[in-house]
């Protein structure tokens, strides 16, 4: 089997950003959100170029209910894991939409730290909005 080749984009310029706004918006619309009504839909590339996508999974449990990024992360493990290198997330408007903190540290463990995102005040790299993260290399380091 060819393995797929590796994409690791060094700038934006290098992204198709409205490729992946597309998609994350796509999966926005398959939102379970009836609680809140304000549907998420989360998209990434990965570093061997393809695309994941995530929604949003509420609960009547309302605590327990699910960021779009945790199904994109889901995604990304059951279509064969590696790294993001690039994410979108928009609101029920096709609006860009921020990770909530809770997701920038689902993102961190299964991104490459200078994972490039859109946000609402432009392009930013992964590590800017999660500065000095904890991550699984504190576990070991300190343990
Ligand atoms: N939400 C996400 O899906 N991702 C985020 O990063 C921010 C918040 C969802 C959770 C909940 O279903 C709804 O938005 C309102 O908070």
């Amino acid at each position: 089997m060819q393995m797929p080749e590796k994409y690791l984009p060094r700038d934006a310029s290098e992204i198709d950003f409205d490729t992946l706004r597309q998609h994350a918006t796509d999966a926005m619309r398959k939102a379970y959100a009836p609680y809140s009504k304000f549907n998420v839909g989360a998209a990434a590339y990965v570093d061997d170029g393809r695309i994941i996508a995530g929604c949003n999974v509420e609960n009547a449990s309302y605590g327990v209910g699910l960021c779009a990024e945790c199904a994109l992360v889901g995604a990304l493990h059951m279509s064969g894991g590696g790294k993001i290198v690039a994410f979108t997330c928009v609101d029920g408007h096709g609006n860009i939409l921020m990770p909530c903190g809770r997701c920038r540290q689902l993102l961190w463990e299964n991104s490459l730290p200078d994972m490039i995102m859109e946000t609402v005040s432009g392009i930013k790299r992964l590590h800017d909005v999660l500065p000095d993260a904890f991550g699984p290399a504190d576990l070991e380091e300190r343990a």
